[in-house]
């Protein structure tokens, strides 16, 4: 009885993550490897979300275009909806010259669709990803800035701690928070 009820559950867990409900309707969110159509809508998110400058936008970009060059040191995985339309992005890769230290570069969820639940479908995506070629440790870097205290719940929520703070990093007014999460085994 235990059990059925736990599976019950687990599988009411996995449809709220795979569902994103929106004002006007239900949205299947899936997630799938990144394609060159995906370009135009990542730029848009990037500018949607509304906390990056110019500068942080291109280089997000600068990933996107060396990935669509065929560069390989940078994994994407996009949510899209129903209409292959993408949703959110997630962009990460293996430290150079680390045992296995891998790295989230960016991550972004379309404003409308934030707060249900594709940006950890994303991030566990990811881990999953990492724990299968056996990563040891992820590192995220991210600001102090105000702008940025969502952000840094989701980094918490996500589990990930605060391992380290650099403080006036990005400006006077803003340090730079290094977050990690040790994989297990
Ligand atoms: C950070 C971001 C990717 C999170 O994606 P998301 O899809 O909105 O996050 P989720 O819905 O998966 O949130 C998971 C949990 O994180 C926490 N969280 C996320 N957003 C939050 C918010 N605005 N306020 C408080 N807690 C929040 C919650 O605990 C949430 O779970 P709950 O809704 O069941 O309470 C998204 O908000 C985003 O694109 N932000 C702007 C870009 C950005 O900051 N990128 C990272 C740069 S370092």
């Amino acid at each position: 009885m235990k059990a059925r009820k736990y599976s019950l559950l687990k599988k009411r867990e996995l449809l709220r993550r795979f569902t994103a409900k929106t004002r006007d309707r239900e949205t299947r969110v899936h997630l799938r490897e990144f394609q060159e159509k995906d370009r135009e809508k990542i730029q848009e998110i990037l500018g949607d979300v509304k906390i990056f400058t110019q500068a942080e936008i291109d280089v997000a970009m600068s990933l996107v275009d060396e990935t669509l060059g065929r560069d390989q040191s940078y994994c994407f995985v996009v949510a899209v909806d129903q209409d292959d339309t993408a949703l959110g992005y997630i962009c990460y890769g293996q430290a150079p010259m680390t045992a296995n230290t891998w790295e989230v570069y960016w991550i972004a969820v379309s404003r409308r669709y934030q707060r249900r639940h594709i940006g950890s479908l994303l991030l566990e995506e990811v881990e999953k990803d990492i724990r299968v070629k056996a990563g040891r440790l992820i590192v995220i870097e991210t600001s102090t800035k105000p702008s940025y205290r969502s952000t840094r719940k989701f980094y918490l929520e996500m589990g990930y701690r605060v391992t380290a703070r650099i403080p006036r990093f990005y400006s006077e007014v803003d340090d730079k928070l290094i977050l990690c999460k040790y994989i297990t085994r």
